[in-house]
């Protein structure tokens, strides 16, 4: 197993590992029928969207993990220049890995390989949204240290406004 920078040869198998990830979300946790979601929607979900993918193969702060040539794991992640008063966050997009391939290990890898990266490339501090209800990703936060305050990120569309 080897965690890798995120690379074009990975769109394809990241696309499928994070919408897999995402259906488990959504069927899961919200308790909503992923075919009520329509084709338009799905396009446009996760970090490895057609839109957003190229972003965040370049911002040196992606990452996949691989068994040979498969991919069984990923973290797609941003420096963002202010948040809160902190210059550069590395702010952490989603983080996903294959069920097949989960409790050995490999989140807690992908994280901590974004982690270095990011204070290498001048970061203080790693910024990731997670939602209480989701048990493996706030186990895996403590695990890694994070302080998961009671704290949601408020979402204004201005698409309506
Ligand atoms: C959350 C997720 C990325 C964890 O990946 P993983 O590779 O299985 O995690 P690791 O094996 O590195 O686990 C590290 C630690 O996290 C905690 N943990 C992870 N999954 C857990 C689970 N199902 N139950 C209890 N603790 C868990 C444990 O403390 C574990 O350490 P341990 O195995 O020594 O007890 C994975 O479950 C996943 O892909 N979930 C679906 C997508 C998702 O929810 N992403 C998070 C979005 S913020």
């Amino acid at each position: 197993m080897k965690i890798v920078p995120l690379s074009d040869e990975d769109r394809v198998p990241v696309r499928m590992l994070e919408l897999g990830c995402i259906r488990e979300y959504v069927e899961g946790i919200m308790e909503q029928k992923w075919e009520d979601f329509d084709q338009e929607v799905r396009q446009k979900l996760g970090a490895s969207a057609s839109g957003s993918f190229g972003h965040y193969r370049d911002s040196g702060l992606s990452f996949v993990a691989k068994e040979g040539d498969k991919v069984v794991g990923f973290i797609f992640a941003q420096m963002v220049p202010w948040i809160d008063g902190i210059e550069k966050v590395a702010w952490v997009e989603n983080i996903g890995v294959d069920p097949e391939f989960r409790r050995m290990g490999i989140g807690y890898m992908l994280m901590r390989r974004l982690a270095e990266e990011g204070k290498e490339q001048g970061a203080t501090v790693v910024h990731s949204s997670i939602s209480p209800d989701n048990i493996s990703s706030l186990l895996l936060h403590r695990k890694l240290g994070f302080l998961a305050e009671d704290r949601k990120i408020a979402y204004l569309d201005l698409g309506n406004q």
